[in-house]
């Protein structure tokens, strides 16, 4: 399966899902990375790793659904058939959306659907949860919504900063997002009633508490 990659900025997740892809159990290709800001690390990674990159400043078109339309030509222009947004600092319109319905995902800093948009790790913080962590979805046109596909738990540490709890969830990002791309690389991702079906995929019983049982 040919996936386009839109980023940025950093790019560590992308590194992850191209990283993922160079795996020979993993039947998917990266064939594009498009970013909207030029000289950023991610399209670095990109030529490194010999994959066609393209810079779309949007700031040069009319509009989002200009530059949306010029994002999907493309795309499709590389023959890619799926999307991944990797840190993709834009919000898209609903005609994109449609377009690459249940062919566009994207990775979250949070357990969706708790703290959508930005600064997600300082108001976790600040509420005291006890858990953050991250989750891989498919893109629906309100922000940070749409069926589930994978989610990582990281505890939150009574002494946190924003800036170590992100990094603990950014290593469990780059753990799922490359596994839900070779999910869907093989085939095996389903959205029935705007819910995610894994083929052959059975969770884990149990919970995950914080703090444990206080001895
Ligand atoms: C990640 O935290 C991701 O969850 C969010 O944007 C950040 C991108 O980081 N959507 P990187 O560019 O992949 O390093």
């Amino acid at each position: 399966m040919k996936f386009a990659v839109l980023i940025s900025g950093r790019g560590s997740n992308l590194q992850a899902l191209i990283e993922a892809c160079r795996d020979e159990t993993c039947p998917g290709e990266i064939v594009l990375v498009v970013s909207n800001k030029a000289d950023v690390q991610g399209l670095e990674r990109a030529r490194e790793a010999g994959i066609a990159t393209q810079t779309l400043d949007h700031k040069a078109y009319a509009d989002r659904e200009t530059f949306d339309a010029a994002m999907s030509a493309a795309i499709k222009e590389a023959g890619a058939e799926f999307i991944c947004l990797a840190g993709f600092m834009r919000l898209l319109s609903d005609a994109f959306v449609r377009t690459w319905r249940d062919k566009l995902i994207n990775i979250h800093p949070s357990l969706l659907p708790a703290y959508k948009g930005l600064h997600v790790h300082e108001r976790m913080i600040e509420d005291g949860a006890r858990f953050g962590g991250c989750t891989v979805h498919f893109v629906r046109p309100t922000l940070d919504e749409g069926p589930i596909i994978a989610q990582a738990v990281v505890p939150i540490r009574p002494d946190d900063t924003a800036d170590a709890l992100a990094l603990r969830i950014l290593k469990q990002e780059h753990i799922i997002y490359p596994m839900a791309l070779k999910l869907i690389a093989q085939g095996r991702v389903r959205i029935s009633a705007e819910r995610v079906l894994i083929d052959g995929h059975h969770p884990p019983e149990g919970a995950l508490i914080n703090p444990q049982e206080a001895s």
